[in-house]
């Protein structure tokens, strides 16, 4: 992929630009296997799951920068000066497609942009998401209320030109912290929520919930792991950091009940919608909880444990607790090898029997890696 921004040395967010994708993608896998090898053994390895080279980013974070006439949309640099990357070539189409008029918009609703170094202005960044129809999530992150009214004011002219915007929300944001963002969202439009086809299912996503940032991959992703819990005959699955569901929702079916366990709220309320939504029978549950610290007990559990942390991974005891539990398979699905790696060691009673790559993160080192255990007989 050639971008103008990387060539110019104006951002250098996509490091492996320079290395052609097929030999980004081996030196990845060859990676990810040297990382894992104590525990994953060569033969194991399925073909690894390549990504589409540009305009796979289904979320931008763009900060907001320059001057109230001729905002800039992208990144800050080292300076505190704002970079435009309104042509960045691995945004979706419909993201790209929409940033110029959303710069203008910051201009029309007289949003001053967010001076880092002085600390001064209002807006800080826009967050936009899209889904595979071209409808977008919008959220403005502010540094107060106080410029919510000239948001709210200025949006009905934004939404006319650009219909595909489904929902806005401000988000306040007055610390000067390295967080994206701050605890208090507005809804600025009735639809709160953008639908989200992923894989064969269809998700919701609100505010505050995680959403993997590739959605050809992630459908991938979600279908292999249903194809390996039909491949174990699974019926009662536990799916741990479960977000908006793409895993439970991928492995519910007429015969197998599964239960998801999410710390965010928002993101099981829609967890719950799209459960709600389905017309597939199965049973499919949700709650709020803190999976690290789960109990599961030995006997009368799940056959069945699905387990896809941030990347500080799932930790000792939460490792030690799957190890004694009376689960027979274990899916962990990890964006960090290196805790996957740590979390292996607890889980001694497992074997891992398949491992796969999926390149959500090209041109980057980072990695997303799925592994089916089953217990030692
Ligand atoms: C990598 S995301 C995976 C989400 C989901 N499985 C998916 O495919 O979209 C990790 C999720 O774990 C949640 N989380 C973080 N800490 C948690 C905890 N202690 N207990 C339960 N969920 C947690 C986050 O809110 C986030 O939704």
């Amino acid at each position: 992929m050639k971008c103008v921004y990387f060539d110019r040395h104006l951002c250098r967010s996509c490091t492996l630009l320079e290395t052609p994708y097929a030999e980004q993608l081996r030196d990845k896998q060859a990676r990810v296997a040297e990382t894992l090898a104590t525990r994953v053994a060569d033969g194991v390895w399925l073909p690894a799951r390549a990504s589409a080279e540009t305009r796979f980013r289904s979320k931008a974070k763009l900060a907001v920068g320059g001057t109230l006439q001729a905002p800039t949309l992208g990144i800050t640099d080292a300076d505190g000066t704002g970079v435009d990357l309104r042509e960045c070539g691995i945004q979706d189409e419909a993201i790209w497609d929409v940033v110029p008029d959303l710069a203008g918009f910051v201009t029309c609703a007289g949003l001053r942009p967010y001076d880092v170094t002085r600390r001064e202005g209002a807006l800080k960044f826009v967050l936009v998401t899209a889904n595979t129809d071209g409808e977008l999530m919008v959220r403005f992150v502010l540094r107060s209320e106080d410029d919510v009214p000239r948001l709210r004011e200025a949006l009905p002219a934004l939404l006319e030109r650009l219909p595909q915007v489904r929902a806005v929300s401000a988000n306040i944001h007055p610390e000067h912290k390295a967080v994206v963002e701050g605890d208090l969202e507005i809804p600025l439009t009735p639809e709160q929520t953008l639908r989200l086809p992923v894989g064969d299912v269809t998700l919701h996503l609100r505010h505050r919930s995680f959403l993997q940032t590739n959605t050809d991959v992630a459908g991938d992703l979600y279908r292999q792991a249903a194809a390996w819990a039909d491949a174990v005959h699974a019926l009662n699955v536990l799916d741990l950091y479960c977000g908006v569901g793409g895993f439970a929702l991928h492995l519910a079916g007429e015969h197998r009940r599964v239960h998801g366990v999410e710390i965010e709220p928002t993101a099981v309320e829609s967890a719950r919608l799209a459960a709600s939504e389905r017309s597939t029978a199965g049973d499919v549950t949700f709650e709020v909880g803190d999976a690290s610290v789960l109990d599961v007990p030995a006997e009368d559990s799940a056959d069945l444990v699905v387990v896809n942390p941030p990347r500080r991974g799932i930790g000792e005891h939460l490792a030690r607790t799957l190890d004694g539990s009376g689960a027979h398979t274990v899916i962990y699905s990890s964006c960090n090898p290196t805790t996957l790696a740590a979390d292996l060691e607890h889980l001694a009673s497992f074997d891992v029997t398949a491992a796969r790559l999926f390149d959500m993160f090209p041109h980057t080192h980072h990695a997303e890696v799925a592994v089916l255990l089953r217990r030692r007989l």
